[in-house]
């Protein structure tokens, strides 16, 4: 019986297998109830008492390492199989789910878009900014009560750094840079230090366009307004523009369009008025031109600043401004296919 046992010990440090399924066949050979292991188990029966202990011992060592090596090489197939299904199965579904692009994108885009129809090319400056930049090269003197218009975030307390407030400071950043003819579009995110509810942010973002040139009038002004809005909101939009302030226009004003929600009957998003504010612009005031090496005796021209939340809001009937800031799938994914 020993004899036996330390042959099948030899003979079981040598097996291999070429697939899962001779593994399966070791595994009847030896441990099934017909096995050659298990047979010897039967045999142990007949193993004098003084004999079984280590016959008893030498038999357990046998029926474990037979386990152990089938378990083995059971593995090693096992985890093959595994692999080739995830990395060489080129017939499997993705399940990879696509992105979909924010509304805010998506409306900055369309914006852009309809803007480059009239001649507009789109710039970029920096999110902090310096005093001149957002608010003195724009007219607003020291200690003017306009600058708080605008709660800021000023930087690490110095009065002079700030993170601005509107893209018109890159407005200012361009002309003193170029010469007119100048017909740009400024989009990006702006910080005003106000309380987060459903119809303000401390964050949101803006599109600011300037056109410079030679006799350059309100007209034109008003026109590409109603341009851009109709685009926007659908052929019937109709826009109005009332008288406003801003230290860098004058004249300035604020546009309104038909709301597009109720057609102009009233409801609440356009708080029952039929007009829905989107806008502030008017003629760049001359100082500012000047402020940026552009001579207003020769040149004139209109700016206009809006923010891509309230655009969006109207566009879509959101209701909450705090839905864009969240990341909430439930609520980006119904944009998507939108480009
Ligand atoms: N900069 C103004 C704001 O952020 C918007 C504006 C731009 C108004 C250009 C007039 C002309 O409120």
């Amino acid at each position: 019986m020993i004899d036996k046992i330390h042959k099948l010990l030899g003979e079981i440090s040598e097996i291999s297998a070429e697939s899962l399924e001779e593994v399966e066949q070791l595994r009847l050979k030896y441990l099934s109830k017909k096995g050659s292991v298990s047979a010897l188990f039967d045999d142990f029966r007949s193993v004098p008492p003084e004999k079984k202990r280590e016959v008893g011992q030498l038999l357990n060592e046998l029926k474990n390492q037979v386990q152990g090596k089938i378990d083995t090489l059971k593995a090693g197939f096992e985890s093959i199989e595994n692999k080739a299904d995830k990395v060489s199965d080129l017939t499997r579904p993705v399940t990879l789910e696509p992105g979909t692009r924010h509304p805010l994108s998506i409306v900055r885009n369309q914006i852009i878009e309809i803007f480059s129809h009239l001649g507009y090319t789109v710039a970029v400056g920096p999110e902090i900014e310096d005093d001149w930049h957002n608010f003195s090269a724009l007219n607003f003197p020291p200690e003017h009560p306009a600058r708080d218009m605008q709660d800021t975030f000023f930087i690490a307390r110095d009065p002079e750094i700030l993170l601005r407030t509107h893209t018109s400071s890159v407005q200012i950043r361009t002309m003193e840079k170029t010469q007119p003819p100048i017909r740009m579009i400024f989009p990006g995110r702006v910080f005003r230090n106000e309380a987060i509810s459903a119809r303000a942010h401390c964050i949101f973002h803006q599109v600011e366009g300037l056109y410079i040139d030679k006799n350059v009038s309100f007209a034109d002004l008003k026109q590409t307004l109603l341009y851009f809005a109709r685009e926007m909101f659908g052929e019937n939009t109709q826009i109005r523009l009332r008288p406003s302030y801003f230290p860098f226009t004058e004249p300035s004003g604020e546009m309104d369009v038909s709301c597009n929600i109720c057609g102009g009957v009233g409801c609440n998003i356009c708080k029952y008025t039929g007009w829905v504010e989107i806008l502030g612009c008017g003629m760049v005031d001359p100082n500012v031109l000047d402020n940026c090496g552009i001579d207003s005796n020769v040149y004139t021209g209109f700016a206009f600043g809006m923010g891509i939340e309230r655009i969006t809001m109207l566009k879509y009937q959101i209701k909450d401004l705090r839905l864009f800031f969240e990341n909430d799938m439930r609520f980006l994914r119904q944009f998507s296919g939108t480009i």
